[in-house]
């Protein structure tokens, strides 16, 4: 049986229908740089990425991986809050961001106790819808199954519920155990 794709996958597919070469799109928790790599490989050579991590190893690892695929150049690396986003961000490219791509939790094969934080990540989240281009859209892969991610979870879910619904779609999309500790991943476009 052909097991159905992941979360981070489906945010993949939908990011890879929207994103164009040449566009301008945030990676707000680079981790280990995964998802930096992909947001790379949709927009070289023309576009940017803007990728924002608190932790120095996060940083160096996304560093390496862009290396190894030679799509450094393409990447702006910001060892800072996402929270400060607007602040690093060219204002040329305020309003131009076509995507902006949300990882929650911790840093996998790093320190566990250094998880995303519910105030710095709602800062993040309304400085990115101000900063999304018409029909930009953000990804937030959410997890509620470790302590603190239970809260962030439903304090992003709140945050969407109260975007005016003129302006932005939200759709959820759950994991296929559809426990309340599942991941979930939810998808914000900017309509109007
Ligand atoms: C689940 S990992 C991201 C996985 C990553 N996208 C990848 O492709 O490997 C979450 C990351 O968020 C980072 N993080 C935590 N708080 C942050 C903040 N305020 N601003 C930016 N990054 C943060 C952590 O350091 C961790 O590396």
């Amino acid at each position: 049986m052909t097991r159905p794709p992941s979360l981070l996958q489906q945010a993949h597919s939908i990011l890879q229908t929207h994103i164009q070469r040449g566009d301008i799109v945030v990676d707000a928790t680079a981790g280990n740089g995964h998802d930096t790599l992909f947001l790379a490989q949709q927009i070289a050579p023309s576009g940017l990425v803007y990728s924002f991590d608190i932790q120095a190893a996060a940083i160096n690892a996304t560093r390496n991986r862009l290396m190894a695929a030679d799509l450094l150049i393409s990447v702006c690396l910001i060892e800072n809050s996402h929270a400060k986003m607007r602040h690093y961000i060219a204002p040329l490219h305020h309003g131009k961001i076509s995507a902006i791509m949300f990882n929650l939790g911790y840093f996998p094969r790093g320190d566990k106790t250094i998880i995303t934080q519910t105030d710095s990540t709602l800062l993040a989240l309304n400085a990115a819808v101000k900063l999304l281009s018409q029909n930009g859209i953000i990804t937030i892969l959410a997890y509620p199954g470790h302590s603190g991610g239970d809260t962030e979870t439903t304090e992003v879910e709140n945050w969407c519920q109260k975007l005016a619904a003129e302006q932005f779609s939200v759709k959820v999309i759950y994991s296929p155990e559809h426990k309340d500790t599942a991941p979930r991943l939810l998808v914000v476009q900017k309509i109007g």
